[in-house]
């Protein structure tokens, strides 16, 4: 099969990583792609937003299937607008993808099928919010109502910290957000919890814990993720059963209800609280790390995954995974997540000891004249896979020594909470 994955990310890269060792595969296009996938794909360069010149690509070239990582196309349609053009694509369409699109979208199905989640409100303006920030309980959550990129959360301890939230957010800091959302604090620890459905058959597709902050002992600014561990520590059978009864089933409902039907992997961003799941947000796609860190453990061919997926037959396929313990940590330029340096060399990638339990995916690489150039915050992922954390970490550790990147950081506690040595 010819197949393209759509977006630049270490989690694209994880992706076409599993996807090239399909017996399926013929051939891989990733569009962009970044220095990793260059050399296991040819990498496209079309602009994500720019649907028509992607079809006329995909046509072009008779793709036989496309994946979508990143939820901004999704969110945009391009899966209604490739099933109509006869294209086979993986992914949720523009309506199912409201979960992560509109958070309000999302909170009004909690309310409707008595979803656990934070209790909320919403306002449309700066003069109603502030009203009600003045009687409100701290710290209260605030969230703007479209796709932020993660960044349009707000965790405010006092009344002036909400103020000033409510003005950047109506102030368009995050784009045109019509609608604000006031939330509870949930007090927990944070899980994400990974399944793919058809619509039909709901399965399984692991768990992991995030790492977000930028610093050690999850200290400091909010980030796209600086590393992950999977299986969470917090998973256990009960857990996942309430996940799956009390938030996944009734939310693929309230989907089916509105007249369409989930398809692709669906991302619950859940707090844990003494074993009872609250879910914070949905993600329309794989998480970054996560993706990175879960999809080394699959032991079945991911394109079979993927195709009785789009073909509604995800019934019919058993999906196995490796029992060992995963563990990615994300090599970051200096300064990430605010500013840092572009167009910066990396060097030393053949010293690196790479095999079927130590992976590297790239995320903001680019190939250039043979030289490989650090061009975005998250630059490289370095995933293990051993019987327990703290090997998986090591092992970690002295790849990114033998790649001796100065003007790279990266946390050195990924993990911490299940690492006790
Ligand atoms: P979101 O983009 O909705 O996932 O929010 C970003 C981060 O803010 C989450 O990963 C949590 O760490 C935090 N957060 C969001 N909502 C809440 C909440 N209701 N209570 C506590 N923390 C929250
Ligand atoms: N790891 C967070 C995300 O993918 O949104």
């Amino acid at each position: 099969m010819k197949i393209a994955i759509l977006g630049s990310g270490g989690r694209e890269h994880a992706l076409a990583f599993s996807i090239s060792n399909s017996k399926q595969t013929k051939e891989i296009y990733c569009i962009p792609g970044n220095a990793g996938t260059s050399k296991i794909a040819q990498n496209i360069s079309i602009d994500l937003n720019d649907f028509k010149k992607i079809y006329k690509f995909l046509n072009k070239k008779k793709i036989d299937l496309v994946v979508v990582g990143p939820e901004e196309p999704l969110v945009n349609g391009i899966v209604d607008y490739l099933e109509k053009l006869n294209i086979k694509v993986f992914g949720p369409n523009k309506l199912a993808s409201q979960l992560e699109g509109s958070k309000i979208f999302t909170k009004k199905i909690c309310k409707k099928y008595n979803i656990p989640t934070a209790s909320f409100g919403v306002f449309k303006n700066q003069e109603e919010s502030n009203k009600y920030i003045e009687t409100a309980k701290h710290p209260l959550v605030i969230k703007a109502d479209n796709l932020a990129a993660g960044k349009g959360v707000y965790i405010c301890k006092n009344k002036d910290e909400s103020f000033s939230a409510v003005k950047e957010i109506f102030g368009g800091k995050f784009g045109d957000a019509k609608n604000i959302l006031f939330e509870e604090f949930l007090e927990g620890e944070e899980m994400s919890y990974f399944i793919i459905t058809d619509g039909i058959t709901i399965k399984n597709f692991g768990s992991a814990q995030d790492h977000k902050r930028v610093g050690e002992g999850d200290t400091g600014k909010n980030t796209g993720g600086m590393g992950a561990y999977s299986p969470s520590r917090l998973m256990n059978e009960d857990l996942e059963k309430k996940i799956l009864k009390k938030i996944i089933k009734p939310t693929l409902k309230g989907i089916a209800e509105l007249g369409t039907k989930y398809k692709g992997f669906l991302y619950a961003g859940l707090m844990i609280v003494n074993n009872e799941p609250y879910l914070i947000e949905y993600n329309v796609r794989m998480g970054d790390p996560e993706c990175q860190t879960i999809v080394p453990k699959l032991n079945t061919d991911i394109v079979d995954i993927i195709l009785s997926c789009v073909n509604e037959k995800l019934e019919e396929i058993n999906i196995l995974w490796n029992n060992k313990k995963s563990i990615c940590v994300v090599l970051c330029s200096k300064g990430y997540p605010e500013v840092y340096k572009k167009n910066v060399e990396i060097k030393n990638f053949n010293k690196l000891i790479l095999d079927n339990n130590n992976y590297l995916f790239h995320a903001g690489t680019k190939n250039e004249n043979n030289q490989i150039l650090a061009i975005g915050g998250r630059v490289l992922n370095f995933v293990s896979l051993s019987d327990d954390f703290f090997e998986g970490r090591k092992n970690i550790h002295s790849n990114i020594e033998l790649l001796n990147w100065n003007e790279g950081f990266f946390r050195k506690d990924i993990a911490f909470k299940v690492i006790k040595k």
